[in-house]
């Protein structure tokens, strides 16, 4: 049954207090289905997986495993592709440390990369001696791929960015760096943390080897849950983060007998319920539809973008929303992006958010002191950015 954006709403009691709600960038409420799918686990079913034969843990390991699936049909994957994480930085940590580069090995990252796509990066620099190398040119806050093409070389193994930048909102060239780093016999990982969820994404299409997701923005699932997808041919060469219990055939005191993957990355007992939830969210969306969601976000964000024409803004990135995902920051003149947002909160009751967006090095790098940021899903309305437009621009007039 498709659902109409009054049915969404209805399933997000978050919402009836009269909050407009434009921090979806940050995370997302949770539909009262994928509430339900996790009460459900914890009323009816709550074993752990893969630890006993009884009923109560069959069913708990079915629930979970069928997770990989749901996700998998939102990238365009096989499940078998699909490894559960905590959150995108997990899964990005995971990734990072798991490639077990060298010294003399090169990696290529983005300014525009959010901290979860640096740090871990910045640490495999220290401590095994790699190259990081960071591509400045951007125009438009766009990565410019002739910048990439310039730095790439034999030493390169693996090329990351975002697929939409989360501090600035533009949608970035995943395809064409794809290409680049194919042809340079480099690998290609994508922080589609902005993405997933917000329109249709093919890890085909975008030809890359990993791709790392929240559960709780785009998707519309519980907090505490994500994904890295890597592609059949590498899921072999990854080490995971954790050993444990779990993930093991057979055990001498001195050695062990890994399971495969994907199973092999889920030592310990993982978060169940959210999981099973971040498996209903994804039907929840795919229910909506992918595309249906990006034709109604770029709506809502071409409405927004209309805070061009007020005195005193600064808005960052492309003035359509076609070049972007469902993000905009701006600044007003003379105002900190914090008191932007406060009085956002005080005076209107919207939720926005400000300052770097855990992006320092791109806010140093276009020399700016962070930004407010609004951000959308399906589920907002054009009523609601009208009231953000009207609230903001008194702001603004208060200010000249
Ligand atoms: N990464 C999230 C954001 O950009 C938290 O707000």
């Amino acid at each position: 049954m498709k659902k109409s954006v009054e049915k969404i709403r209805s399933d997000i009691p978050f919402l009836d207090s009269g909050i407009i709600y434009l921090d979806n960038a940050a995370t997302t409420p949770t539909p009262e289905p994928v509430i339900e799918a996790m009460l459900e686990y914890y009323h009816e079913y709550s074993g752990n997986i893969g630890r006993g034969l009884h009923r109560v843990t069959k069913r708990a390991t079915e629930a979970f495993e069928s997770s990989r699936e749901k996700i998998a049909r939102v990238i365009n994957s096989e499940p078998e592709e699909i490894v559960y994480s905590k959150n995108t930085t997990e899964a990005l940590n995971l990734l990072a440390r798991g490639l077990n580069l060298k010294k003399g090995d090169k990696v290529i990252a983005t300014v525009l990369d959010h901290h979860s796509n640096l740090i871990p990066w910045q640490r495999i620099e220290k401590e095994a001696g790699i190259e990081l190398e960071i591509i400045h040119k951007c125009p438009n806050f766009i990565v410019d791929p002739t910048a990439v093409e310039e730095a790439i070389d034999e030493k390169t193994q693996i090329v990351t960015m975002p697929s939409v930048s989360n501090a600035f909102g533009t949608r970035q060239p995943v395809e064409e760096v794809s290409k680049i780093a194919k042809e340079n016999n480099a690998l290609f990982s994508v922080d589609a943390a902005q993405s997933v969820g917000h329109m249709p994404v093919d890890v085909e299409e975008m030809g890359c080897d990993f791709l790392a997701a929240p559960g709780h923005k785009g998707l519309l699932g519980p907090q505490g849950t994500g994904f890295l997808y890597i592609r059949e041919e590498m899921i072999d060469d990854i080490e995971p983060l954790l050993y444990g219990g779990g993930i093991v055939k057979a055990v001498e005191e001195h050695k062990c007998e890994l399971v495969e993957p994907p199973q092999v990355f889920d030592a310990g007992t993982p978060n169940i319920p959210g999981i099973i939830g971040l498996g209903r969210a994804a039907e929840y969306v795919l229910d909506i539809g992918l595309e249906k969601i990006k034709r109604r976000e770029r709506r809502l964000v071409d409405q927004i973008l209309e805070i061009n024409s007020i005195d005193n803004i600064e808005v960052y990135g492309p003035k359509s929303a076609k070049k972007r995902g469902g993000v905009v920051s701006f600044n007003l003149k003379g105002l900190d992006s914090h008191e932007v947002s406060s009085l956002l909160d005080e005076i209107g009751n919207i939720a926005t958010r400000s300052g770097h967006h855990c992006a320092e090095p791109a806010m140093k790098y276009f020399n700016l002191n962070g930004n407010a940021r609004a951000s959308v899903h399906y589920y907002n309305t054009g009523g609601e950015v009208d009231k953000f437009i009207e609230v903001l621009t008194g702001v603004a007039e208060e200010l000249t």
